[in-house]
Parts: structure tokens; C-alpha cells; sequence
């Protein structure tokens, strides 16, 4: 029988503190229904490649294809070279979310490919291991990542982070429905995490405040999602979006998404969500109208669904040979 290994992982949502977690605050994160699948199976041949929607791409090329799977498969070959067979293998990747989207599709790909490939390897593994492989991956799109994305998508539930400290998971007494909007305006990590950075040493005390109140905002968000308070959630996804604003992350395209979501009465409040400039928004909603102000949205903004949060994290599944 061929070897062969899978694994997948969930997308994320920010509900509070992206960007100010990079710089020291709280933040808190979910898993959201959306998945990348990963399986490896052993190849003829002497190079290993990756493949996703028709492109291939061999791991030993550097092409700029699949930047965050194959940074991930060569650490992991390099540091495991003395234990690991010598076998030609295809990394195979089917993804739910769009790339760019601000919903973790990198984070989840990394998480995913670490997990399949030490399994694939015939390596063991513990959570830690993955988180450090996968920050790899997602360091080699995002730059200076502060490693949430990974967590939430590794960990899965609701998570509450802060850089340098262990994440807490939240028992969230009663899983309730966010409406997640892609923009449809793919952005770049990498760049707005270093625009902040520059507003940052521009504003070092107005900046201080904010990532103080974001900090608070997050453990608001805790509390409320703990009570599944949605009517709370939404007026602090309200306060977290004018934080986001002021330091330069939203834009025209977010905000006019955000007042035509606003139009409906069922949206408690709406906030950018992941690193801005584009990519997607996350509306607290009343749980019994989620599928008609998903219509509504569907209509200008296609790619637009419901989850329930929180989801579950890593799936994988024991290597069949
Ligand atoms: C991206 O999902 C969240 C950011 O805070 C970056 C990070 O924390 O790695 C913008």
C-alpha cells in the first residue's frame, strides 16, 4: 500500500486585538468552519512538489509558489534529516478559504502541512512542535507574525493570546453564529504590520492607550462570549473597529462594507477582522436572522457565509502504509 498522511485545519476569525497583539496586548481568536486539507502520498521520482488547483510547484524550487508549505516541509526535512526516510512525496492542498482573505489560510496551511508531513515521515510529534514548524511557514508570507493565527487554527475553540504567554482556550457555554464578509480585496500582512509599526514610533503614547484599551476590549469580549452576550460582543466589535481605524488599517472598501451591514438591524456591530486594508469582516449578529442578513450580503459580496464559532482545530488522521 501507498503511504500516505492527511490532515487539516480551520481558518480563523480576530474578535478583538489583532495588530495591537503583535505589540503586547491581548487578543482573542476563533476557529471558523473553513478548512485546508492537506495529504501526502509517496511519488516515483526524485523531487517532492507541492500541488493545489492545477499548479505545481517543486519543494526545491524557490518559483515564490506555495512560499509558507514549502518553508514548512524544508525545516522540517532539515531537522529531521537523520531520522526521516529517504522518499519522493506530493503534498496535496484543497482550500476553503481564499487566500489574502485576513481568514488564517496561511496559518492553516502551515498547521495542516507540519502535521501531515511529520506523520507522513513517521515522526511524533506534540502541539508545540507544530506551532513551531507552522510559525515558519506563516513567517515566511507574514514577516514578523505574532503567531495567534497559528494557535487558533492549531488549537481551534476560542482563544484568548497575548505574545510570550501561553494561550488560554475559552469554554464558550453556548457556540453562537458570526457572519464572516470577504471584501473581495486581497492584502498584505506583511505591510500593514509594518504600517502600524511606523504609526507606532510616530505616536508611541496615543498608541500605548489604544493597545491598553484593546487589551481591555479583548478580555470585554471573553466575558461576553462566555455568556454567548451577543448584543455585547457587537458594541465592542464597534469600539475594537475605530481603534483599528485610527492606526490606519481600514480603509474605503472596508467602511462602506461595514455601513452596508449596518443597514440591517439583525448586525449588532461589525469590525475588520485579521490584518485590514482589505480582506474580511466579522458582524456579531442576532442569531435567529443569520441566514437572511447572509442573503442580503451574498448578494454584493459573494464570498460571505455564517459560522458557528467556536470550531474545532488540527484534524489528522493515523498514516495508512
Ligand atoms: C493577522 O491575522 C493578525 C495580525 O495581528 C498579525 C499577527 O498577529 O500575526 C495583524
Amino acid at each position: 500500500m501507498i503511504r500516505q498522511s492527511t490532515a487539516s485545519a480551520p481558518g480563523k476569525v480576530i474578535l478583538s486585538g489583532e495588530h495591537f497583539v503583535v505589540h503586547g496586548s491581548y487578543s482573542v481568536a476563533a476557529a471558523i468552519s473553513k478548512r485546508v486539507s492537506v495529504s501526502i502520498r509517496e511519488i516515483r521520482g526524485t523531487k517532492s512538489q507541492i500541488v493545489s488547483t492545477g499548479v505545481t510547484s517543486d519543494l526545491d524550487s524557490d518559483d515564490g509558489r506555495f512560499p509558507a508549505v514549502k518553508t514548512v516541509a524544508r525545516t522540517i526535512l532539515s531537522e529531521a534529516r537523520k531520522e526521516a526516510p529517504r522518499i519522493t512525496f506530493q503534498i496535496s492542498i484543497s482550500s476553503e478559504i481564499p487566500p489574502g482573505s485576513g481568514l488564517g489560510s496561511s496559518s492553516a496551511v502551515s498547521v495542516a502541512s507540519a502535521a501531515a508531513l511529520m506523520d507522513f515521515l513517521g515522526l511524533s510529534w506534540n502541539k508545540a512542535e507544530i506551532a513551531n514548524f507552522a510559525l515558519r511557514g506563516e513567517k515566511a508570507v507574514h514577516g514578523n507574525p505574532s503567531g495567534i493565527d497559528i494557535q487558533a487554527s492549531l488549537l481551534g475553540g476560542m482563544i484568548l493570546f497575548k505574545k510570550g504567554q501561553e494561550p488560554r482556550s475559552i469554554s464558550v457555554r453556548d457556540p453562537f453564529k458570526v457572519l464572516v464578509v470577504y471584501s473581495g480585496k486581497k492584502r498584505s500582512t506583511s505591510k500593514l504590520i509594518v504600517k502600524v509599526a511606523q504609526r507606532k514610533s510616530k505616536y508611541p503614547n496615543t498608541f500605548q492607550r489604544l493597545a491598553d484599551s484593546a487589551s481591555e476590549i479583548s478580555l470585554e469580549i471573553v466575558e461576553a462570549s462566555r455568556r454567548s452576550e451577543l448584543h455585547e460582543i457587537g458594541k465592542y466589535f464597534g469600539l475594537a473597529q475605530s481603534q483599528l481605524a485610527w492606526i490606519g488599517v481600514s480603509n474605503p472598501t472596508l467602511e462602506t462594507l461595514i455601513e452596508y451591514l449596518y443597514e440591517r438591524e439583525e448586525v449588532l456591530g461589525a469590525k475588520l477582522t485579521g490584518a485590514g486594508g482589505g480582506g474580511s469582516v466579522i458582524a456579531a449578529i442576532r442569531q435567529d436572522s443569520a441566514e437572511a442578513v447572509l442573503k442580503f450580503m451574498t448578494g454584493r459580496y459573494p464570498y460571505s457565509f455564517v459560522s458557528e464559532i467556536p470550531q474545532e482545530g488540527l484534524r489528522w488522521k493515523k498514516r495508512k502504509n
